[in-house]
């Protein structure tokens, strides 16, 4: 295994994922209360769009690359704190960097409030340090994301948010992931959980099931579809999200027909929110 994240950030589903972000630590942001964000697949931190493996697979391209300034007056509140830390511009075809997941939360989290950063494969460990630099609210472990998720939550502060987004390279992903997630609402249930995932089979169907059984309140489940006409490649990327924000779904409902439409490969691209409920 050794999924890099180099060849395929700022791509449709980078953008996707970092928006939602953006949308869901605006919202913790909005009391003074601190809270934690814990991101168990970190990546390396910040991406050289301009390198060898960006340029491989042109997916930033199709996805950071399409998303230019002014944005409509429905979408741009939305997409504001994204688009600046992304550094997109009208007059440049791609920004030179992307920001990932954990420099953006570092970018929007306040004084008060704690990071915690886990990556396991030495070198984009490496790298995740150095894209952070010195950070007094940061902890970085390099380490296996479910198992540290496992000893750092219920958190002190009782309000944060996780982000699980793994490689899914390996076949048991879905399996451990499910695992992993039942054993951390069960110590923290009023967290909030976002789980980026690809739309490939049958798995996103069931786990979204599996915790609407499990849970009493409400799964949120967004997707979006690019309709991408090349055999093989990543076309469709859902996230759902466990205690979402109450405004999210409403703000997804603006954000995705105009990112579908904007990042789009084919002529049919899709997108869905769903409210899902138990029973
Ligand atoms: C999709 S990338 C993360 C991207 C990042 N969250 C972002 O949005 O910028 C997945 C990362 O998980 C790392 N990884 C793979 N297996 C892991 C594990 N068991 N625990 C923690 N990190 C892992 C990979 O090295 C890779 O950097």
């Amino acid at each position: 295994m050794n999924y890099r994240h180099e060849f395929h950030a700022g791509n449709f589903a980078d953008v996707f994922k970092h928006i939602l972000l953006t949308r869901i630590l605006a919202y913790l942001m909005r009391k003074d209360a601190p809270a934690v964000y814990i991101d168990t697949h970190s990546g390396a931190g910040l991406y050289d769009l301009a390198g060898e493996a960006a340029k491989a697979t042109k997916e930033a391209l199709a996805g950071v690359g399409r998303l230019k300034p002014p944005f409509p007056p429905l979408v741009e509140e939305l997409v504001a704190d994204w688009a600046r830390l992304a550094g997109v511009d009208a007059k440049l075809a791609m920004p030179a960097t992307y920001p990932g997941s954990p420099l953006i939360a570092q970018q929007l989290l306040r004084a008060q409030d704690r990071i915690c950063l886990v990556e396991k494969h030495h070198g984009a460990a490496g790298s995740l340090r150095i894209a952070c630099g010195r950070d007094r609210r940061l902890k970085l472990f390099e380490a296996d994301g479910y198992a540290t998720l496992k000893a750092l939550v219920p958190p002190p502060e009782r309000r944060g948010l996780v982000l699980i987004d793994p490689p899914f390279e390996a076949s048991s992903e879905f399996a451990d992931l499910r695992l992993a997630l039942d054993e951390a609402l069960k110590r923290w249930p009023q967290g909030t959980f976002a789980i980026w995932y690809p739309v490939k089979d049958q798995e996103p169907e069931r786990l979204v099931a599996h915790l609407a059984a499990m849970r009493r309140e409400k799964v949120l489940r967004l997707e979006l579809d690019i309709d991408s006409p090349t055999p093989g490649a990543l076309s469709a990327c859902g996230m759902i999200v466990i205690n979402a924000p109450f405004v999210l779904a409403a703000e997804a409902r603006r954000l995705l027909p105009w990112l579908a439409q904007t990042m789009r490969q084919g002529d049919n691209p899709r997108w869905r929110v769903d409210e899902v409920r138990a029973g």
